[in-house]
Protein backbone atom coordinates (compact mmCIF):
# COMPACT_ATOMS: atom_id res chain seq x y z
CA UNK A 1 0.00 0.00 0.00
CA UNK A 2 1.15 3.40 -0.71
CA UNK A 3 1.70 5.98 1.80
CA UNK A 4 0.40 9.50 1.57
CA UNK A 5 2.57 11.88 2.29
CA UNK A 6 1.41 15.63 2.80
CA UNK A 7 4.05 18.47 2.60
CA UNK A 8 3.14 20.44 6.07
CA UNK A 9 1.84 23.30 3.83
CA UNK A 10 -0.62 21.22 1.97
CA UNK A 11 -1.58 19.63 5.22
CA UNK A 12 -2.61 22.22 6.63
CA UNK A 13 -4.75 23.67 3.52
CA UNK A 14 -6.56 20.29 3.34
CA UNK A 15 -7.04 20.67 7.07
CA UNK A 16 -8.78 23.76 6.09
CA UNK A 17 -10.65 22.90 3.11
CA UNK A 18 -8.76 25.07 0.91
CA UNK A 19 -7.34 24.17 -2.36
CA UNK A 20 -8.92 22.80 -5.31
CA UNK A 21 -10.86 24.25 -8.32
CA UNK A 22 -12.96 26.62 -6.10
CA UNK A 23 -10.54 28.56 -4.33
CA UNK A 24 -11.32 31.68 -5.19
CA UNK A 25 -15.04 31.25 -5.28
CA UNK A 26 -17.64 33.04 -3.34
CA UNK A 27 -18.45 31.08 -0.09
CA UNK A 28 -22.28 31.46 0.60
CA UNK A 29 -23.37 29.79 3.71
CA UNK A 30 -26.93 28.43 3.88
CA UNK A 31 -28.98 26.06 5.35
CA UNK A 32 -32.16 24.65 5.10
CA UNK A 33 -34.36 21.71 4.23
CA UNK A 34 -33.22 19.16 0.89
CA UNK A 35 -35.40 20.84 -1.45
CA UNK A 36 -34.27 24.42 -0.11
CA UNK A 37 -30.75 23.18 -1.08
CA UNK A 38 -31.74 22.29 -4.19
CA UNK A 39 -33.07 25.41 -5.11
CA UNK A 40 -30.07 27.35 -4.01
CA UNK A 41 -27.77 25.27 -5.91
CA UNK A 42 -30.05 26.40 -9.21
CA UNK A 43 -30.15 30.03 -8.34
CA UNK A 44 -26.16 29.98 -7.34
CA UNK A 45 -25.34 28.06 -10.89
CA UNK A 46 -27.88 30.32 -12.46
CA UNK A 47 -25.38 33.30 -10.81
CA UNK A 48 -22.54 31.53 -12.18
CA UNK A 49 -23.78 31.49 -15.71
CA UNK A 50 -24.62 34.82 -15.56
CA UNK A 51 -21.57 36.41 -14.33
CA UNK A 52 -19.17 34.18 -14.32
CA UNK A 53 -18.51 34.33 -11.08
CA UNK A 54 -17.96 30.94 -9.35
CA UNK A 55 -19.68 30.34 -5.82
CA UNK A 56 -19.53 27.74 -3.13
CA UNK A 57 -21.97 26.81 -0.81
CA UNK A 58 -21.34 26.21 2.68
CA UNK A 59 -23.82 24.05 3.72
CA UNK A 60 -24.81 25.12 7.12
CA UNK A 61 -26.90 22.50 9.83
CA UNK A 62 -30.72 22.59 9.16
CA UNK A 63 -31.98 24.60 12.61
CA UNK A 64 -31.46 28.00 13.42
CA UNK A 65 -29.74 27.89 16.91
CA UNK A 66 -27.19 25.34 15.43
CA UNK A 67 -26.47 27.78 12.68
CA UNK A 68 -25.87 30.66 14.71
CA UNK A 69 -23.18 28.91 16.66
CA UNK A 70 -21.51 27.86 13.34
CA UNK A 71 -21.32 31.32 11.63
CA UNK A 72 -20.25 33.14 15.01
CA UNK A 73 -17.18 30.73 15.14
CA UNK A 74 -16.50 32.30 11.62
CA UNK A 75 -17.26 35.91 12.04
CA UNK A 76 -16.38 36.05 15.62
CA UNK A 77 -12.77 35.52 14.99
CA UNK A 78 -12.81 37.53 11.93
CA UNK A 79 -12.34 34.98 9.17
CA UNK A 80 -12.49 36.05 5.45
CA UNK A 81 -15.64 33.62 4.56
CA UNK A 82 -18.22 32.95 4.55
CA UNK A 83 -18.43 35.94 2.25
CA UNK A 84 -22.40 36.17 1.86
CA UNK A 85 -24.44 34.31 4.62
CA UNK A 86 -27.99 33.45 5.55
CA UNK A 87 -29.50 35.14 8.83
CA UNK A 88 -32.11 34.56 10.88
CA UNK A 89 -33.97 37.35 11.81
CA UNK A 90 -33.60 36.97 15.29
CA UNK A 91 -29.87 37.55 15.03
CA UNK A 92 -29.73 40.24 12.73
CA UNK A 93 -29.10 42.92 15.59
CA UNK A 94 -26.43 40.95 17.00
CA UNK A 95 -24.27 40.71 13.51
CA UNK A 96 -24.87 44.14 12.78
CA UNK A 97 -24.14 45.16 16.37
CA UNK A 98 -21.12 42.90 16.19
CA UNK A 99 -19.86 44.79 13.32
CA UNK A 100 -19.57 41.63 10.89
CA UNK A 101 -22.26 43.04 8.22
CA UNK A 102 -20.63 44.89 5.34
CA UNK A 103 -23.71 47.35 4.35
CA UNK A 104 -25.61 46.14 1.02
CA UNK A 105 -25.57 48.75 -1.47
CA UNK A 106 -26.59 49.50 -5.05
CA UNK A 107 -30.15 47.69 -3.88
CA UNK A 108 -33.36 49.52 -4.64
CA UNK A 109 -35.16 48.96 -1.62
CA UNK A 110 -38.84 50.55 -2.01
CA UNK A 111 -40.09 46.89 -2.80
CA UNK A 112 -39.45 45.40 0.40
CA UNK A 113 -41.16 44.64 3.37
CA UNK A 114 -40.58 48.63 4.91
CA UNK A 115 -41.55 47.90 8.50
CA UNK A 116 -39.10 44.56 8.31
CA UNK A 117 -36.23 46.94 6.71
CA UNK A 118 -36.75 49.48 9.35
CA UNK A 119 -37.28 47.13 12.49
CA UNK A 120 -34.11 45.05 11.79
CA UNK A 121 -31.68 45.75 8.94
CA UNK A 122 -31.38 49.11 9.52
CA UNK A 123 -28.34 49.54 11.85
CA UNK A 124 -27.85 53.77 12.09
CA UNK A 125 -29.76 54.24 9.06
CA UNK A 126 -27.07 52.10 7.34
CA UNK A 127 -28.68 48.92 5.14
CA UNK A 128 -27.06 45.89 6.45
CA UNK A 129 -29.30 43.17 5.66
CA UNK A 130 -32.05 42.30 3.29
CA UNK A 131 -34.85 39.87 3.71
CA UNK A 132 -34.75 36.88 1.39
CA UNK A 133 -38.27 35.50 2.70
CA UNK A 134 -40.74 36.09 6.24
CA UNK A 135 -42.30 33.90 8.16
CA UNK A 136 -44.85 33.97 10.66
CA UNK A 137 -46.81 31.30 12.36
CA UNK A 138 -49.63 29.75 10.79
CA UNK A 139 -52.02 27.05 11.77
CA UNK A 140 -52.72 23.93 9.70
CA UNK A 141 -55.93 22.02 9.55
CA UNK A 142 -57.04 19.20 7.92
CA UNK A 143 -59.89 20.38 5.89
CA UNK A 144 -61.28 16.52 5.35
CA UNK A 145 -61.38 15.36 9.45
CA UNK A 146 -63.04 19.13 10.21
CA UNK A 147 -65.93 17.65 7.75
CA UNK A 148 -66.10 14.25 8.54
CA UNK A 149 -66.48 15.44 12.21
CA UNK A 150 -69.04 18.21 11.77
CA UNK A 151 -66.90 21.18 12.16
CA UNK A 152 -67.29 24.17 9.69
CA UNK A 153 -63.98 25.80 10.51
CA UNK A 154 -60.76 26.17 12.09
CA UNK A 155 -60.54 27.59 15.74
CA UNK A 156 -60.09 30.92 16.32
CA UNK A 157 -59.44 30.37 20.37
CA UNK A 158 -57.08 27.63 22.31
CA UNK A 159 -60.21 26.29 24.16
CA UNK A 160 -62.28 25.09 20.82
CA UNK A 161 -59.03 23.86 19.14
CA UNK A 162 -58.84 21.56 22.55
CA UNK A 163 -62.80 20.87 22.21
CA UNK A 164 -61.89 19.56 18.35
CA UNK A 165 -58.45 17.65 19.21
CA UNK A 166 -60.60 15.81 21.60
CA UNK A 167 -63.24 14.61 19.47
CA UNK A 168 -61.31 14.14 16.45
CA UNK A 169 -57.98 12.30 18.70
CA UNK A 170 -60.57 10.17 19.97
CA UNK A 171 -62.49 9.22 16.62
CA UNK A 172 -59.62 8.97 14.72
CA UNK A 173 -57.73 5.99 17.03
CA UNK A 174 -59.63 3.79 16.47
CA UNK A 175 -58.47 3.25 12.89
CA UNK A 176 -54.88 5.08 13.81
CA UNK A 177 -53.26 4.97 17.66
CA UNK A 178 -50.66 7.24 16.61
CA UNK A 179 -53.29 9.86 16.28
CA UNK A 180 -52.91 13.05 17.87
CA UNK A 181 -54.95 16.57 17.86
CA UNK A 182 -51.81 19.03 17.46
CA UNK A 183 -48.01 19.32 16.99
CA UNK A 184 -46.13 22.56 17.10
CA UNK A 185 -42.37 23.09 18.08
CA UNK A 186 -41.50 22.49 21.23
CA UNK A 187 -37.96 20.76 21.33
CA UNK A 188 -35.43 23.02 22.96
CA UNK A 189 -34.33 25.62 20.09
CA UNK A 190 -35.31 28.60 18.59
CA UNK A 191 -38.57 27.53 17.64
CA UNK A 192 -39.45 26.71 20.94
CA UNK A 193 -39.40 30.64 21.92
CA UNK A 194 -41.02 31.64 18.62
CA UNK A 195 -44.20 29.14 19.55
CA UNK A 196 -44.67 30.32 22.88
CA UNK A 197 -44.36 34.23 22.27
CA UNK A 198 -47.47 33.05 20.33
CA UNK A 199 -49.33 31.28 22.97
CA UNK A 200 -48.70 34.23 25.01
CA UNK A 201 -50.50 36.61 22.50
CA UNK A 202 -50.41 40.32 22.39
CA UNK A 203 -49.47 41.61 26.25
CA UNK A 204 -47.46 38.41 26.62
CA UNK A 205 -43.99 37.47 25.97
CA UNK A 206 -40.22 39.28 26.63
CA UNK A 207 -41.42 43.12 27.03
CA UNK A 208 -43.89 44.56 29.32
CA UNK A 209 -46.35 45.59 27.33
CA UNK A 210 -46.99 48.91 28.57
CA UNK A 211 -45.03 51.56 30.30
CA UNK A 212 -42.21 54.19 30.02
CA UNK A 213 -39.58 53.88 27.08
CA UNK A 214 -37.54 51.37 27.70
CA UNK A 215 -39.40 48.73 28.16
CA UNK A 216 -37.95 46.13 30.38
CA UNK A 217 -37.83 42.98 29.84
CA UNK A 218 -40.14 40.66 31.56
CA UNK A 219 -40.88 37.42 31.02
CA UNK A 220 -42.05 36.40 34.50
CA UNK A 221 -45.96 37.81 34.00
CA UNK A 222 -49.20 35.94 34.70
CA UNK A 223 -49.55 35.77 31.49
CA UNK A 224 -46.79 34.34 30.61
CA UNK A 225 -47.42 31.97 32.95
CA UNK A 226 -50.74 30.95 31.74
CA UNK A 227 -49.65 30.22 28.22
CA UNK A 228 -46.82 28.15 29.80
CA UNK A 229 -49.26 26.20 31.62
CA UNK A 230 -51.52 26.04 28.19
CA UNK A 231 -48.58 24.63 26.38
CA UNK A 232 -47.59 22.05 28.99
CA UNK A 233 -51.23 21.14 29.22
CA UNK A 234 -51.11 20.31 25.44
CA UNK A 235 -49.33 17.60 26.71
CA UNK A 236 -49.28 16.53 29.95
CA UNK A 237 -53.11 17.42 30.61
CA UNK A 238 -55.15 16.93 27.71
CA UNK A 239 -52.47 14.70 25.82
CA UNK A 240 -53.78 15.81 22.10
CA UNK A 241 -50.21 17.10 21.71
CA UNK A 242 -47.73 13.96 21.61
CA UNK A 243 -44.69 13.41 24.27
CA UNK A 244 -42.04 13.84 21.37
CA UNK A 245 -43.00 17.64 21.89
CA UNK A 246 -40.57 18.94 24.03
CA UNK A 247 -38.01 15.89 23.07
CA UNK A 248 -37.82 16.81 19.47
CA UNK A 249 -40.47 18.90 17.54
CA UNK A 250 -38.86 21.09 15.37
CA UNK A 251 -40.19 22.32 12.12
CA UNK A 252 -39.74 19.56 10.30
CA UNK A 253 -40.47 16.77 12.38
CA UNK A 254 -44.03 18.80 13.20
CA UNK A 255 -44.38 18.76 9.42
CA UNK A 256 -43.54 15.07 8.81
CA UNK A 257 -45.85 14.32 11.74
CA UNK A 258 -48.92 15.82 9.76
CA UNK A 259 -47.72 15.12 6.52
CA UNK A 260 -47.92 11.38 7.45
CA UNK A 261 -51.90 12.26 8.49
CA UNK A 262 -51.35 11.91 12.21
CA UNK A 263 -52.42 14.81 13.09
CA UNK A 264 -55.77 17.30 13.05
CA UNK A 265 -53.76 20.79 13.33
CA UNK A 266 -50.16 21.77 13.15
CA UNK A 267 -48.44 25.29 14.04
CA UNK A 268 -45.59 25.69 11.45
CA UNK A 269 -44.28 28.58 8.71
CA UNK A 270 -45.63 29.08 5.47
CA UNK A 271 -42.89 26.66 4.41
CA UNK A 272 -45.19 23.62 5.01
CA UNK A 273 -47.62 24.43 2.91
CA UNK A 274 -45.81 23.77 -0.61
CA UNK A 275 -44.78 19.92 1.02
CA UNK A 276 -48.05 19.28 1.91
CA UNK A 277 -49.70 19.92 -1.36
CA UNK A 278 -46.91 17.92 -3.48
CA UNK A 279 -47.24 14.64 -5.02
CA UNK A 280 -47.48 11.64 -3.27
CA UNK A 281 -48.15 13.58 0.36
CA UNK A 282 -51.30 11.63 1.83
CA UNK A 283 -52.52 15.27 3.02
CA UNK A 284 -52.62 16.65 -0.42
CA UNK A 285 -55.49 18.62 -1.31
CA UNK A 286 -57.14 17.96 2.38
CA UNK A 287 -55.08 21.10 3.84
CA UNK A 288 -56.00 24.72 5.51
CA UNK A 289 -54.33 27.35 6.50
CA UNK A 290 -55.33 30.02 9.27
CA UNK A 291 -54.70 32.50 12.00
CA UNK A 292 -53.07 30.68 15.11
CA UNK A 293 -55.61 30.23 17.68
CA UNK A 294 -55.61 32.68 20.43
CA UNK A 295 -56.49 32.68 24.15
CA UNK A 296 -59.22 35.28 23.07
CA UNK A 297 -60.78 35.04 19.18
CA UNK A 298 -59.14 37.56 17.23
CA UNK A 299 -56.15 38.28 19.97
CA UNK A 300 -54.02 35.78 17.71
CA UNK A 301 -50.12 36.74 17.03
CA UNK A 302 -47.62 35.00 14.53
CA UNK A 303 -43.95 35.59 15.28
CA UNK A 304 -42.29 37.44 12.89
CA UNK A 305 -39.64 35.14 11.37
CA UNK A 306 -37.39 34.66 8.41
CA UNK A 307 -34.18 35.16 6.97
CA UNK A 308 -31.93 37.63 5.68
CA UNK A 309 -29.36 37.94 3.79
CA UNK A 310 -25.69 39.40 4.76
CA UNK A 311 -22.10 40.42 3.43
CA UNK A 312 -19.48 39.36 6.09
CA UNK A 313 -17.18 42.42 6.73
CA UNK A 314 -14.31 40.30 6.65
CA UNK A 315 -14.55 39.20 3.18
CA UNK A 316 -12.78 40.04 0.43
CA UNK A 317 -14.77 39.92 -2.40
CA UNK A 318 -17.13 42.65 -1.34
CA UNK A 319 -18.11 43.32 -4.96
CA UNK A 320 -18.62 39.97 -6.17
CA UNK A 321 -20.36 39.09 -3.23
CA UNK A 322 -23.08 42.81 -3.78
CA UNK A 323 -23.85 41.49 -6.83
CA UNK A 324 -24.68 38.00 -5.27
CA UNK A 325 -26.94 39.23 -2.70
CA UNK A 326 -28.83 42.11 -5.26
CA UNK A 327 -29.25 38.48 -7.65
CA UNK A 328 -30.60 36.65 -4.83
CA UNK A 329 -32.84 39.82 -4.02
CA UNK A 330 -34.36 40.29 -6.99
CA UNK A 331 -37.86 40.02 -8.31
CA UNK A 332 -37.20 37.23 -10.69
CA UNK A 333 -34.73 35.36 -8.17
CA UNK A 334 -37.29 35.23 -5.80
CA UNK A 335 -40.01 34.82 -7.57
CA UNK A 336 -38.61 31.53 -8.69
CA UNK A 337 -38.11 30.93 -4.77
CA UNK A 338 -41.82 31.15 -4.27
CA UNK A 339 -42.74 29.03 -7.06
CA UNK A 340 -40.62 26.20 -6.31
CA UNK A 341 -40.68 26.21 -2.40
CA UNK A 342 -43.73 28.06 -1.31
CA UNK A 343 -41.80 30.73 0.58
CA UNK A 344 -42.97 34.25 1.24
CA UNK A 345 -40.82 36.53 -0.26
CA UNK A 346 -39.08 40.04 1.74
CA UNK A 347 -40.55 42.00 -1.15
CA UNK A 348 -44.26 42.95 -1.46
CA UNK A 349 -43.94 42.94 -5.04
CA UNK A 350 -44.67 39.30 -5.41
CA UNK A 351 -47.40 38.67 -3.12
CA UNK A 352 -50.37 40.29 -6.10
CA UNK A 353 -48.35 38.14 -8.83
CA UNK A 354 -50.69 35.63 -11.05
CA UNK A 355 -48.58 33.17 -11.27
CA UNK A 356 -48.19 33.24 -7.80
CA UNK A 357 -51.58 33.20 -6.58
CA UNK A 358 -52.67 30.44 -8.73
CA UNK A 359 -50.39 28.43 -6.84
CA UNK A 360 -51.04 29.92 -3.37
CA UNK A 361 -54.58 31.86 -3.32
CA UNK A 362 -53.73 31.86 0.72
CA UNK A 363 -50.74 34.85 -0.33
CA UNK A 364 -52.30 37.59 0.14
CA UNK A 365 -53.66 36.92 3.95
CA UNK A 366 -49.56 36.07 4.47
CA UNK A 367 -48.87 39.40 3.54
CA UNK A 368 -51.14 40.44 6.25
CA UNK A 369 -49.92 38.57 9.21
CA UNK A 370 -46.10 39.23 8.16
CA UNK A 371 -47.46 43.34 8.46
CA UNK A 372 -48.20 42.81 11.93
CA UNK A 373 -45.92 39.85 13.01
CA UNK A 374 -44.20 40.42 16.61
CA UNK A 375 -40.69 40.55 16.56
CA UNK A 376 -38.08 38.95 18.79
CA UNK A 377 -36.79 41.49 21.33
CA UNK A 378 -34.06 43.33 18.80
CA UNK A 379 -31.06 43.60 21.33
CA UNK A 380 -28.04 42.78 20.50
CA UNK A 381 -27.87 39.85 23.54
CA UNK A 382 -31.39 37.96 22.16
CA UNK A 383 -29.13 34.76 21.38
CA UNK A 384 -28.15 34.95 25.39
CA UNK A 385 -31.96 35.71 26.27
CA UNK A 386 -33.30 33.17 23.69
CA UNK A 387 -31.06 30.46 24.75
CA UNK A 388 -31.90 31.15 28.95
CA UNK A 389 -35.81 31.13 27.86
CA UNK A 390 -35.65 27.82 25.84
CA UNK A 391 -33.50 25.62 28.70
CA UNK A 392 -35.95 26.95 31.22
CA UNK A 393 -39.50 26.61 29.05
CA UNK A 394 -37.97 23.33 28.03
CA UNK A 395 -37.91 22.06 31.59
CA UNK A 396 -41.50 22.94 32.10
CA UNK A 397 -42.61 21.03 28.83
CA UNK A 398 -40.80 18.43 30.15
CA UNK A 399 -42.64 18.49 33.58
CA UNK A 400 -39.97 19.06 35.56
CA UNK A 401 -40.84 22.49 37.18
CA UNK A 402 -43.89 24.25 37.36
CA UNK A 403 -44.58 27.54 35.29
CA UNK A 404 -44.34 29.41 38.04
CA UNK A 405 -40.95 28.28 39.02
CA UNK A 406 -39.68 28.09 35.28
CA UNK A 407 -40.32 31.70 34.57
CA UNK A 408 -39.09 32.72 38.32
CA UNK A 409 -35.86 31.32 37.41
CA UNK A 410 -35.83 32.55 33.91
CA UNK A 411 -36.28 35.82 35.72
CA UNK A 412 -33.41 35.90 37.73
CA UNK A 413 -30.90 35.00 34.83
CA UNK A 414 -32.30 37.31 32.19
CA UNK A 415 -31.99 40.46 34.95
CA UNK A 416 -28.17 39.05 35.50
CA UNK A 417 -28.08 39.41 31.62
CA UNK A 418 -29.46 42.43 31.25
CA UNK A 419 -27.11 43.80 33.77
CA UNK A 420 -23.98 42.72 31.84
CA UNK A 421 -25.11 43.66 28.67
CA UNK A 422 -27.60 46.75 28.79
CA UNK A 423 -30.63 47.18 28.45
CA UNK A 424 -33.62 47.45 25.51
CA UNK A 425 -32.31 51.47 25.87
CA UNK A 426 -29.66 50.01 23.69
CA UNK A 427 -32.58 49.79 20.58
CA UNK A 428 -32.05 52.38 18.14
CA UNK A 429 -34.87 55.10 17.78
CA UNK A 430 -36.57 53.90 14.82
CA UNK A 431 -36.33 50.40 15.50
CA UNK A 432 -38.07 50.85 19.34
CA UNK A 433 -40.84 52.93 17.23
CA UNK A 434 -41.39 50.18 14.37
CA UNK A 435 -41.29 47.17 17.03
CA UNK A 436 -44.52 48.75 18.41
C1 LIG B 1 -37.81 29.81 11.00
C2 LIG B 1 -37.95 31.31 11.09
C3 LIG B 1 -36.92 31.87 12.03
C4 LIG B 1 -37.04 31.19 13.36
C5 LIG B 1 -36.85 29.70 13.20
C6 LIG B 1 -37.05 28.98 14.51
O1 LIG B 1 -36.67 29.46 10.33
O2 LIG B 1 -37.82 31.91 9.84
O3 LIG B 1 -37.07 33.27 12.15
O4 LIG B 1 -36.12 31.69 14.30
O5 LIG B 1 -37.77 29.20 12.27
O6 LIG B 1 -36.90 27.64 14.37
Amino acid sequence: MKKLVLSPIALVLALAGCGGPHDDALVFAVGGTPSELRVWQEIVAEFEAETGIPVRIRRQPPDSTQQLQTLIVSLGSGQRDPDVFMMDVAWVGLFTASGWCHPIENVETDAFFERVLDLVDRHEGVLMALPVYMDGGLLYYRTDLLEKYGYDGPPQTYDELIEMCLTVQEGERTENPSFFGYVWQGAQYEGLVCNFLEFAGKEGGFLAPSGPEPRPIMLDRPINREALQLMRDLIWEYKISPPSTYTEMREEEARMFFQEGDALFQRNWPYAWSDHQSEGSPVRGKVGVARLPAMEAGQDVSTLGGWHIGISAFSNKQEEAQQFVAYVTSKDTLKKMVLELGWNPGRTDLYDDEDILERAPHFPQLREIFEHAKPRPLVPYYNQLSSIAQQRLSACLANRVSPEEALAIAQEEIETLVRTYGDTERLPEHARAAAE
